[in-house]
């Protein structure tokens, strides 16, 4: 890399005031909030093998219908499918609750429908994070009147403390305190979802 090409590129990861990220990975500084690490990526991917080999032993001889939340899930559906070694499909819901803040609208807006079939299938919902469980709880209510085989949700992140509907999360990936986090497919304002670490507002 010429030295031209090397400056330009320190000078977009340093932290500075004008609304640019500091990706050097001990923390994110975002304006005049601070996020530090919470779950590194190891951490992160460690877990998400052993989901994987769960799920597979327990869907062995189905075919199971991994269908991901998006925006948010896209990371951690192609990390989980990376890690289960049975037949599957995969499908996307996309929903919108947070709007560009920190706190739910309290609203879920259907943006992207599903291709498939759910019909008699075994369908797994893939979210990266249940906060009140208001989107799980809405999905829920679309799945279940077309019939499949059966319906679980696999959560990378639960916030228990935080839970208002009653929904079922079968698989968890870590139960978190009701702080915002951001990273691994999780957005601020819909950025930072490239982070390959969770990281959490210090407050
Ligand atoms: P719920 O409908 O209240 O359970 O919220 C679920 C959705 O809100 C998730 O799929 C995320 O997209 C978003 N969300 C909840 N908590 C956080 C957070 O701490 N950071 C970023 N997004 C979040
Ligand atoms: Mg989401």
């Amino acid at each position: 890399m010429s030295e031209i090409k090397q400056d330009e590129l320190n000078s977009k990861t340093e932290i500075n005031s004008n609304n640019s990220t500091n990706y050097n990975h001990d923390k994110v500084v975002i304006g005049n909030e601070v996020f530090v690490p919470m779950l590194k990526e190891e951490v992160l991917q460690e877990r998400i093998r052993e989901l994987g080999k769960q799920i597979s032993n327990d869907y062995k001889n189905k075919v199971p219908v991994f269908i991901g939340v998006l925006n948010g899930a896209f990371l951690f559906l192609s990390d989980l499918i990376k890690n289960v070694n049975i037949d599957c499909e995969i499908d996307f819901f996309k929903l919108s609750s947070y709007g560009d803040e920190k706190i739910s609208s309290g609203k879920v807006k259907l943006l992207k429908e599903l291709n498939c079939d759910v019909n008699g299938r075994d369908i797994l919902i893939v979210e990266d994070i249940v906060d009140s469980g208001l989107s799980i709880k809405f999905i829920e209510e679309l799945i279940l009147p077309h019939n499949p085989a059966s319906m679980k949700v696999v959560s990378l992140l639960v916030k228990p403390n935080s839970l208002r509907y009653n929904v079922k999360i079968d698989y968890i990936g870590f139960d978190i305190p009701s702080k915002f986090v951001i990273g691994y497919g999780l957005d601020y304002a819909q950025k930072y979802r490239n982070l390959r670490s969770i990281y959490v507002l210090n407050e």
